[in-house]
């Protein structure tokens, strides 16, 4: 079953970043490493985490996979589809293996994690396996696979946040970058391999995170997008850290993610602040006051919903029914004006699904009307809740039919809300040129939509203030005012 708008997934990549390859460093450094990253955006920033870690043992990465000496796939596992386009990647890869034997191969992120050891069997030139968990490790593991042995590390972990480390940025622009805040997931959706792939939730010291932030404003960057799968169940105390407790002596202050928040926009007025992904269960209106009180602070939350039926909300264990959902979207609207930007995930053709359940889902959207949505197909994974309770017995062509429909309506209303734009004017972040022209910049207003102007002489990095004149379904298109 096809997925019709890809499998990027949540909090899709920078447009940059798409293809997933690494930009290059060069520092002389004796060994070559090629990343590819796939799956969301945790998965490219861990990938940067990894450039961090292999850079102290070595190694400039390269975006020529023919000058490479570790080639590192660091995968996802959501779809089934996800899987499938790494294994077609691997077998190209084959091929260059043949020609460069000394050349290492190595699987990284949830498809290693989920697969394991089995994955040496499935595709012979694979010669490293490593999970989300064990990239500190990655030296040992390379030294391992330079011997010819079975390098393999899927441990997951109850504490790794990598907080440390200091990610080499890769996939950037130099204007906007992602921080995790927090790895792993406890809420068990029962379609979603994620909570198997990434292990428990655990959220990173909020220091960590304020210095980060405060260290990439420093070098010219204007925005960060906090990370993780459930940002809204972030919590750091000291005492869940002993080592912690007797620096810091306050055992009782705990950090939520509306705290968080704030300590990040405190940092300066020009860094913006986004993060992702918002559950609708947890959502705070702590959080909403925080955002409306923080002019830095975008205007934008990604809220998937995944169905609009709460029999099925109920099956898959997202923890609110369709009231609740519709609730919170009245919550952020009244806290946060309509011009706040909303987006969704769908999951069409869940297990026993019909077709009354869909047109729930099709009736929640025309009452919220998001500015955008990631949709799917929804892809029976192996080992989780729903595989192993519920049949999936939604044929692939009502599925398909579904979410053509919900593709469809997503369209139209993402185009109505980009017509309501036009004559407004937004504060725009400049990222660079427009994917189509040199003559054009292209940044995002804080709702998170795609805004195209002329570049005159307005440069990367700058704030700059757009009066939108038109809009296609994507994008709004104006001039600097
Ligand atoms: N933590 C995020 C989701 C991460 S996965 C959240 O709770 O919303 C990104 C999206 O992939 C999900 O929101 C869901 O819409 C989709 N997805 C996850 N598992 C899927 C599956 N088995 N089949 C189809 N889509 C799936
Ligand atoms: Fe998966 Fe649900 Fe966790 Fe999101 S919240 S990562 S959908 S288990
Ligand atoms: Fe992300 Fe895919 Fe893993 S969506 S958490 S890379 S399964």
């Amino acid at each position: 079953m096809e997925d019709l708008l890809g499998d990027i997934g949540l909090y899709e990549a920078a447009p940059e970043a798409a293809p997933g390859v690494t930009r290059e460093t060069h520092t002389g450094k004796q060994r070559k490493l090629y990343i590819e990253s796939y799956g969301c955006q945790m998965n490219f920033s861990d990938s940067e985490i990894v450039a961090s870690i292999l850079a102290k043992e070595g190694f400039d990465t390269t975006s020529d996979i023919n000058k490479a000496d570790v080639v590192f796939l660091n995968t996802c596992a959501i779809r089934e589809k996800a899987e499938q386009t790494v294994r077609n990647r691997l077998d190209h890869i084959q091929g260059l293996k043949k020609k460069r034997p000394g050349m290492l191969v190595g699987v990284l992120g949830c498809m290693a994690e989920r697969l394991k050891a089995q994955l040496l069997e499935e595709e012979q030139l694979v010669d490293l396996v490593a999970g989300p968990d064990s990239y500190r490790d990655l030296p040992r593991l390379i030294g391992e696979a330079d011997e010819g042995g079975r390098a393999v590390n899927t441990f997951l972990s109850r504490e790794e946040t990598y907080a440390d480390i200091s990610p080499v940025r890769l996939n950037s622009n130099g204007v906007t970058a992602f921080i995790s805040i927090m790895r792993g997931c406890d809420n068990m959706c029962t379609f979603c391999v994620v909570p198997f792939t990434r292990g428990r939730e655990r959220s990173r010291d909020p220091e960590s995170i304020v210095s980060e932030a405060t260290k990439l404003f420093e070098s010219g960057y204007r925005e960060v997008t906090l990370l993780g799968q459930n940002v809204d169940s972030y919590k750091w105390s000291p005492e869940a850290n002993a080592k912690s407790r007797i620096e810091k002596g306050n055992a009782s202050e705990v950090v939520t993610f509306a705290h968080l928040l704030e300590r990040v926009a405190r940092i300066h007025p020009d860094l913006r602040v986004r993060f992702s992904t918002s559950h609708p269960k947890d959502i705070t209106d702590d959080v909403l006051y925080t955002m409306a009180r923080y002019e830095n602070i975008c205007k934008y939350i990604h809220l998937p919903v995944q169905s609009g039926s709460t029999r099925i909300l109920e099956m898959m264990n997202r923890g609110y029914t369709r009231e609740w959902y519709l609730e919170k979207i009245r919550r952020i609207r009244e806290i946060l004006g309509e011009d706040c930007g909303l987006s969704s995930d769908f999951i069409a053709g869940f297990c026993s699904e019909t077709e009354e359940d869909h047109r729930d889902t099709l009736t929640l959207m025309d009452a919220v009307r998001f500015d955008f949505a990631y949709m799917f197909a929804y892809s029976e994974r192996p080992g989780t809740p729903a595989a192993k309770r519920f049949a999936d017995d939604v044929p692939a062509e009502t599925k398909k039919q579904r979410l053509n429909e919900i593709i469809a309506k997503q369209s139209a209303h993402g185009l109505e809300r980009n017509r309501a734009d036009v004559g407004k004017t937004f504060t725009v972040l400049v990222e660079g040129p427009s994917k189509r022209s040199e003559e054009f910049l292209q940044g995002r207003n804080s709702a998170n939509k795609v805004v195209v102007f002329p570049r005159k002489n307005f440069v990367k990095g700058e704030y700059v203030q757009v009066r939108v004149e038109h809009c296609t379904g994507a994008t709004l298109i104006g001039n600097a005012v």
